[in-house]
């Protein structure tokens, strides 16, 4: 299959494995880029430059595919200079795409423009597609607010966003937000996008960083599980409906500021009660097609599967058709 991300990247299938924080590391994504698809890291786990080069430096011993990582530009959360020094770290190593989120990239996008490397910025909105791609990015997600992380404010469904954004976008699109089989992943390139995104698919992956517990759980959670918390700081984020995101929620009803909901949000402490599963002090993110997520399988498989999947309803729409 051709299209104008497969192209642009160099990659079989237009599938690109979404960064999670602490969990898609180098032995995910890599498998990814092995199958087709490309894999993304997140640059922001890693506490130093250093780490980052050796992650860099460890997805190019496990696949000669392209891949890429992410750099989440989250205002609250970033310093800028620790953005350009990581940047500079993805330069150097020539990391084949950056995909950037969080906010508008037109500060930190001009070095990765000047080092010709395709950059990807994942949006919640139409408007801010349309800023990303005056920006300078040349692939836009989009990811309607049934995704994981963080969805946005608005609520707006991707089947709604990602048409939309086909339509008015010039540079290639992706649809993100539960997507989660070859059903989904076809349903969405048949409104015009040139490929999707998933992430909570893979998080059913032998090989994402989690617990196998864990994994456990996330198969049997229905499409209902799911509850935005952080809305009252204007950075809603889609997370399992347990008792850590009820004490969010309480807390924020309550009026809490950013500095008291610190030790409920942070995404570290939330990582270390997820290893060593205590699943009820964590804020697990997940989207809402966790509701179609049944089986545990190693990522190459998951990949082939998808695809399987995809050209198996692509020839049950022409037949379909063909019964006019
Ligand atoms: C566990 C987990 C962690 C995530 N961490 C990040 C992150 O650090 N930065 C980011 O831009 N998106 C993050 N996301 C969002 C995904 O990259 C992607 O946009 C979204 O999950 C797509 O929706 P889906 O999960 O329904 O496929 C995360 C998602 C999950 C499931």
């Amino acid at each position: 299959m051709k299209t104008k991300l497969t192209e642009m990247l160099g990659i079989k299938y237009p599938l690109i494995q979404g960064s999670m924080q602490y969990m898609s590391l180098a032995e995910l994504a890599s498998e990814v880029s092995n199958a087709g698809g490309l894999g993304l890291v997140p640059s922001m786990a890693f506490p130093n430059v250093d780490a980052l080069r050796a992650e860099v430096r460890k997805m190019k011993s496990l696949t000669d595919k392209p891949f890429g990582f992410n750099i989440s530009l989250v205002p609250e959360v970033v310093i800028p200079q620790m953005i350009f020094d990581y940047i500079n770290v993805l330069i150097e190593e020539e990391v084949p795409v950056i995909e950037t989120s969080g906010q508008r990239p037109g500060n930190f996008i001009k070095p990765i423009k000047e080092a010709g490397i395709p950059i990807i910025h994942k949006v919640t909105s139409i408007k801010h597609a349309l800023a990303a791609q005056a920006d300078g990015a040349d692939i836009v997600t989009v990811i309607g607010t049934e995704g994981a992380g963080h969805p946005g404010l608005d609520q707006v469904p991707g089947s709604i966003l990602w048409a939309k954004a086909a339509e008015e976008l010039e540079v290639p699109v992706l649809a993100a937000g539960g997507i989660v089989d070859g059903k989904s992943m076809y349903a969405a390139m048949s409104l015009g996008v040139d490929g999707i995104l998933m992430a909570s698919r893979f998080l059913a992956s032998d090989e994402v960083k989690a617990p196998r517990s864990f994994k456990e759980k996330l198969i049997t959670l229905p499409e209902t599980s799911t509850v935005l918390t952080m809305k009252s700081l204007r950075n809603a984020m889609r997370v399992v409906h347990n008792k850590q995101a009820q004490r969010i929620l309480d807390a924020e009803a309550a009026g809490a500021t950013l500095e008291d909901l610190m030790p409920l949000i942070s995404g570290k402490a939330s990582n270390i009660a997820l290893m060593e599963e205590r699943y009820d002090d964590a804020q697990m993110t997940v989207g809402q097609g966790v509701g179609r997520i049944r089986e545990i399988k190693p990522a190459r498989e998951i990949v082939a599967e998808v695809m399987a999947d995809f050209y198996a309803t692509h020839d049950y729409m022409k037949d379909l058709v063909g019964k006019d």
